[in-house]
């Protein structure tokens, strides 16, 4: 294990651990997948510290920032792994443990050619749907309205329902880091909620 991981240990989701498994049966995790460098997870785990929070990250550059914050913000109820989300979902997570997921700003890969590398395609999204408890929920958001069109047509596949009830979104979640950058530039932020019934 490199060094500057090894010093925030205490924030990394140990698989090999039997804590880990505690960590993931208490039925009430909130996950955020492509958590980037962590500040809308740590926001919500400060704003809500009876709830568990995780963070999946692909780069290791990222992690090492999430881990740095929540040391820095002495965050108790908060986890992080470094994989692929898809690995993680797929293999890692226990069936109906999950409360909430978000993914925020997913990379849209907007060539047609590039459509593989796409997370949000149905086995990734049945997936999900396994791991989310009964009412839980997934929300997306994103800046490209081919990818959210994309992604309705793919969920359209799956057992999730697209939740069209008033407060389908909670408008006062913690921006995020892309979230910001895009707003910024005025790009339209497309926000929708699906639910697990
Ligand atoms: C556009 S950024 C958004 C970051 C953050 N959610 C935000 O809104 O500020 C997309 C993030 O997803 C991560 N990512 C992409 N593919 C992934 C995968 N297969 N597994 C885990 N993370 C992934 C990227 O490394 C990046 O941090």
């Amino acid at each position: 294990m490199k060094l500057k991981i090894k010093k925030f240990s205490k924030f990394l989701l140990d698989f090999t651990n039997v804590r880990f498994t505690e960590f993931i049966y208490r039925k009430n995790v909130i996950l955020d997948i492509g958590c980037g460098e962590g500040e809308f997870l740590i926001k919500l785990a400060n704003l809500y510290p009876k709830k568990q929070f995780l963070g999946v990250e692909i780069k290791y550059g990222r992690i090492i920032k999430c881990l740095k914050k929540s040391n820095l913000n002495n965050i108790k109820n908060i986890k992080f792994a470094i994989c692929d989300a898809n690995l993680f979902v797929e293999k890692i997570l226990l069936n109906e443990t999950l409360n909430k997921v978000f993914i925020n700003n997913p990379d849209p890969w907007p060539k047609d050619k590039h459509e593989k590398n796409r997370i949000l395609k149905v086995p990734f999204l049945n997936n999900l749907h396994k791991k989310l408890k009964r009412r839980g929920s997934l929300y997306i958001k994103t800046d490209s309205k081919k990818y959210l069109n994309y992604i309705i047509k793919n969920i359209k596949k799956t057992k999730f329902e697209i939740d069209t009830s008033e407060s389908k979104f909670d408008y006062s979640l913690e921006s995020t880091k892309f979230q910001k950058l895009y707003e910024k530039d005025k790009k339209r932020i497309y926000s929708i909620k699906f639910i697990k019934k």
